[in-house]
């Protein structure tokens, strides 16, 4: 199978090229003119430059394909055209290169988010068929985009995959916590509730290659979990173990956080580049709850998922001290 995979030197992206060259298909990255490509290194892949925000560039990159997987996406940035031209604009240029180059596409697989469809209510798992009410602009931009991919339906084999929070190595905002605590700094995160699903990212890989490979998927979207539901603080105090044996922490308290993501958005607005920390994700974790039901998955496509939340995080951590990014 040739397979296009958009945003394939990000971290889910190149999880996913990883997966299907190990497979045996014919993986083509797309990547920008000024994308690092480290995460792809020795991976049986071959390189296609182009820009969500550019449709002519990506009219050769999608020409022959038998399925695009598109992951391109910004999740942190400092406004909203941002989010508009990279997630929702790029979404309609991909799609549309695809209709007008290669009308014979088995598969286009959009990888949108549970932001598009907003917090759940604390205690309930929201599904597919929830009305969406996303509370950012991100999800915003990812429901516009897949409003998008659903109204061409009926001329695309299009499938939307909504992945809830997924953590495994190369994970930027997993890495920021990492950091943080390998330098003695615990942010006090969540309430200590239950408050958001997971997914591990080579359950998630899993999960595209069988909304990819299976026909039922057509014009579907699946929310992707592992079927729990974690307290942030779970997921802290899972890397402070995997860090090594106890130590004392300085615990840095929600107003805290907040003041801190303000000036890193301030830092990112004078360097143009996107923040790590914003006060919309600080807010995401205390005010509200992120807990989905990913069984339609598991009932059309035989999906079952296997993450073991500690031992992904160790792995992670572990993946980042081996990478010498932390000590
Ligand atoms: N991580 C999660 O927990 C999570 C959860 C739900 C959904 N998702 C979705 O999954 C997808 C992948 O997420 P990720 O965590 O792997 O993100 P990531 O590591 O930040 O990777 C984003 C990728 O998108 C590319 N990209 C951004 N703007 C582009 C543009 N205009 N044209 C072409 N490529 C562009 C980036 O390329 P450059 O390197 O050139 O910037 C990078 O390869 C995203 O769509 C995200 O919304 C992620």
């Amino acid at each position: 199978m040739k397979a296009l995979v958009t945003g394939s030197n990000g971290f889910i992206g190149s999880h996913l090229a990883e997966a299907l060259a190990r497979r045996g298909d014919e993986v083509f990255c797309l990547v920008r003119k000024t994308s690092r490509t480290d995460s792809l290194a020795g991976l049986n892949v071959r390189f296609v430059v182009g820009d969500g925000r550019d449709k002519e560039s990506l009219r050769p990159a999608v020409r022959g394909m038998d399925v695009v997987f598109h992951l391109a996406g910004v999740i942190n940035a400092v406004d909203w055209p941002t989010y508009f031209e990279a997630n929702t604009q790029g979404t309609q240029n991909l799609i549309e290169a695809c209709l007008e180059e290669n009308p014979q596409l088995q598969k286009f697989v959009f990888v949108s988010s549970i932001s598009a469809l907003g917090p759940s209510p604390c205690g309930k798992a929201l599904r597919e068929e929830d009305e969406c009410r996303p509370v950012s602009d991100y999800g915003r931009s990812k429901l516009m985009a897949e409003k998008i991919v659903l109204g061409l339906a009926d001329r695309l084999p299009v499938t939307i995959i909504r992945p809830s929070n997924i953590i495994g190595p190369r994970q930027k905002e997993l890495f920021e916590s990492i950091k943080l605590l390998a330098k003695r700094i615990k942010p006090l995160i969540g309430t200590g509730e239950p408050q958001t699903s997971l997914a591990g990212v080579d359950d998630l890989v899993r999960a595209f290659t069988l909304a990819a490979d299976s026909p039922k998927s057509r014009g579907q979207i699946y929310i992707v979990t592992d079927g729990q539901a974690y307290a942030w603080r779970d997921i802290t105090e899972a890397v402070a173990e995997a860090l090594g044996p106890r130590r004392l922490y300085l615990k840095v308290p929600y107003p805290v956080q907040y003041a801190l993501a303000a000036v890193a958005e301030l830092g990112a607005r004078f360097r143009k580049t996107p923040p790590l920390l914003t006060r919309s994700n600080i807010r995401a974790t205390r005010e509200y709850c992120w807990i989905y039901d990913g069984s339609k998955i598991e009932r059309e496509l035989g999906f079952k998922p296997e993450l073991d939340m500690k031992e992904t995080v160790r792995r992670t951590v572990e993946w980042y001290r081996k990478a010498g990014m932390i000590k």
